[in-house]
């Protein structure tokens, strides 16, 4: 090849050889990521894991394969727990009842009855199940609302750890 010739073949070798080199490293890379496909359960959250944001907590999450995040407000303060007794007595008295008993005056006209909250299995579920399933609601299915609403936009992630603290520790202890 004359230098002539080479010279106007450069520039597109020049642009092939990179695109070729980051075709092959990516396919590698992302088909390797840690991700969960449709139909398979997502990982469960780790017991140590605390919860940053609402992307972390997934709503299919199954609650009973572990205790779900750690409550980042370990040993909470008077502070905290007055916060919490606050968030329940406004979002939750009226379903569940102020005592937890499931007989707020808004459950009652209820098809199905908010759940009594004392009962032993709810004393038994870990501050990461309260947190998760106060985060999530409780849905019947795929694509149906639940009737125990979802708090992730109604409650930030302090009020919602203050509020299990509070359920946990004095409410339902
Ligand atoms: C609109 C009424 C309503 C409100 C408000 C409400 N709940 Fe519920 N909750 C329900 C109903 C109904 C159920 C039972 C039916 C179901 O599980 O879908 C339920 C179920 C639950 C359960 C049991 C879930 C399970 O998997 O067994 C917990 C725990 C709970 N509620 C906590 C709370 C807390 C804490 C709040 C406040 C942040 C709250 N609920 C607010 C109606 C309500």
């Amino acid at each position: 090849m004359s230098s002539r010739r080479f010279a106007k073949v450069l520039p597109a070798f020049a642009g092939i050889l990179p695109a070729a080199m980051f075709v092959a490293g990516c396919q590698g890379q992302m088909r390797d990521q840690i991700s969960y496909r449709a139909q398979e359960s997502p990982l469960p959250v780790p017991a140590s894991a605390v919860a940053q944001n609402d992307e972390e907590v997934n709503l299919d999450y199954p609650m009973e394969v572990t205790g779900g995040p750690a409550n980042p407000y370990g040993n909470p303060s008077k502070a905290i727990l007055t916060l919490g007794k606050r968030k329940y007595e406004a979002q939750c008295g009226s379903c569940h009842g102020l005592g937890g008993n499931g007989n707020g005056a808004v459950g009652s006209a209820l098809l199905i009855p908010p759940y009594n909250l004392q009962q032993p299995m709810y004393k038994a579920m870990s501050e990461g199940q309260w947190y998760l399933r106060i985060t999530n609601g409780h849905p019947f299915g795929p694509g149906i609302e639940p009737i125990m609403p979802k708090y992730q936009k109604k409650l930030t992630i302090k009020e919602r750890w203050a509020l299990v603290s509070y359920v946990k520790r004095e409410l339902i202890k």
